[in-house]
């Protein structure tokens, strides 16, 4: 792994986009704005960023409920790559490549197998060669039919597997064996989540948008700043959250937060998640963290919501939203009717989002002239973003 990460380069035809980044991630937030239309756009880009970012980083995947038990699945794809997260008899979680090793058949194809459930072993529907799922052994073949007349390394034979941990109940996913642990960039952010509890959250609804039609970026930059809530959210979030009431922390580095104060405390549900004010009580509202390069959890005083989203390619992504809730509280009674009206709110606010996102990426498609379009304040975490990008990138 090393040895590739010092030899690459970047191709040539990002030269004026890495000098223009460089520039850009130097202002100050005062001067900052958005990046040349080339960074959202350019197949090279992505290539870049897909190398120096997107192979080495802690990517968020799914929440770790998701796997319950022993034996449990979720098939997942990344950067391309078919994976499966299985959880071993001891507890433990394993990122399983799904690509068979007799002829490269998925062994868990989408249109046959459910994207979640439950195995004993691994079997692949083309042959039925077999893997085993536990503990150490996770991703060693059991069995091959048929196969007594060739000569076959079958102790040698295992399906790659990936680092996986968890933080604060949430699935990290690295492609990079040589990585440091996940919450070795994040420690920072632990104090300002420990308050809620996140970890024992539990998973009550997700919900997946694929091949969304724009640059990764896009739909990271418009998931980390609430400026938007009067315009994109107006009659929906802005009432009750307004954006321009949003604190911005001073943050840098892979993460940021900010808190948007609820208009009417009242409605604020039985939590007292929030931000101490002035009074040093609890004020309710939205606690928003971030973690780049693709995912951002926003925390209301009785339920969050989690959003990752993962390029597929120079212009499209997939985007994964997980609503979690305390425990004890899906057992409440009258919960079915709140988790229908979350699910109801969280596919509005995702298709008012899908309109800016869209139609951001077009007007990036159409090569505009460089902009002279300033960030506001609410959008620090976009001007960090360039900050981050410009560490990894250059
Ligand atoms: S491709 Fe999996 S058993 Fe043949
Ligand atoms: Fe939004």
């Amino acid at each position: 792994m090393t040895r590739h990460r010092t030899a690459s380069r970047a191709p040539e035809a990002l030269r004026e986009t890495l000098a223009e980044l460089r520039r850009l991630a130097a202002l100050p937030l005062e001067h900052g704005r958005t990046l040349p239309s080339g960074a959202y756009t350019s197949p090279e880009m992505y290539g870049w960023e897909v190398e120096r970012i997107f192979r080495r980083e802690w990517l968020c995947v799914a929440r770790a409920d998701e796997i319950p038990r022993p034996g449990s699945y979720l098939r997942l794809d990344v950067l391309g790559a078919p994976l499966v997260i299985t959880r071993d008899e001891e507890g433990e979680l394993h990122a399983l490549s799904r690509v068979c090793r007799h002829r490269f058949m998925d062994l868990l194809p989408p249109e046959t197998a459910p994207e979640q459930g439950s195995l004993k072993r691994l079997t692949c529907p083309y042959h039925t060669w077999t893997y085993r799922l536990n503990g150490r052994y996770a991703g060693q073949l059991a069995g091959a039919p048929l196969m007594q007349r060739v000569e076959f390394d079958r102790a040698g034979c295992r399906l790659p597997a990936y680092r996986v941990e968890v933080w604060n109940g949430f699935v990290m996913l690295n492609l990079d064996p040589g990585a440091a642990p996940a919450a070795a960039g994040l420690r920072g952010l632990e104090p300002r989540l420990s308050g809620h509890g996140i970890a024992d959250w539990v998973t009550v609804h997700t919900q997946t948008w694929e091949g969304v039609p724009a640059n990764w970026k896009v739909a990271v930059e418009n998931g980390s700043e609430n400026y938007h809530h009067m315009g994109t959210h107006a009659a929906t979030l802005d009432p009750v959250l307004p954006g321009r009431d949003t604190e911005v922390d001073n943050c840098d580095g892979r993460w940021f937060t900010m808190f948007t104060p609820l208009s009417d405390p009242g409605r604020g549900g039985a939590g007292t998640a929030g931000r101490e004010g002035s009074g040093r009580e609890p004020r309710p509202g939205m606690l928003i963290a971030g973690i780049f390069p693709q995912f951002v959890l926003a925390v209301l005083p009785d339920s969050a919501v989690g959003i990752r989203w993962l390029p597929t390619g120079p212009s499209t992504h997939d985007t994964r939203i997980t609503a979690m809730v305390p425990p004890g509280v899906p057992d409440a009674p009258g919960f079915a009717e709140q988790l229908a009206g979350m699910r109801d709110q969280i596919a509005r606010i995702q298709e008012e989002d899908l309109v800016a996102v869209r139609g951001v990426q077009r007007g990036l498609t159409s090569r505009p002239e460089p902009s002279d379009g300033r960030f506001s304040h609410l959008e620090r975490p976009l001007w960090q973003f360039q900050r981050y990008l410009a560490e990894r990138l250059l």
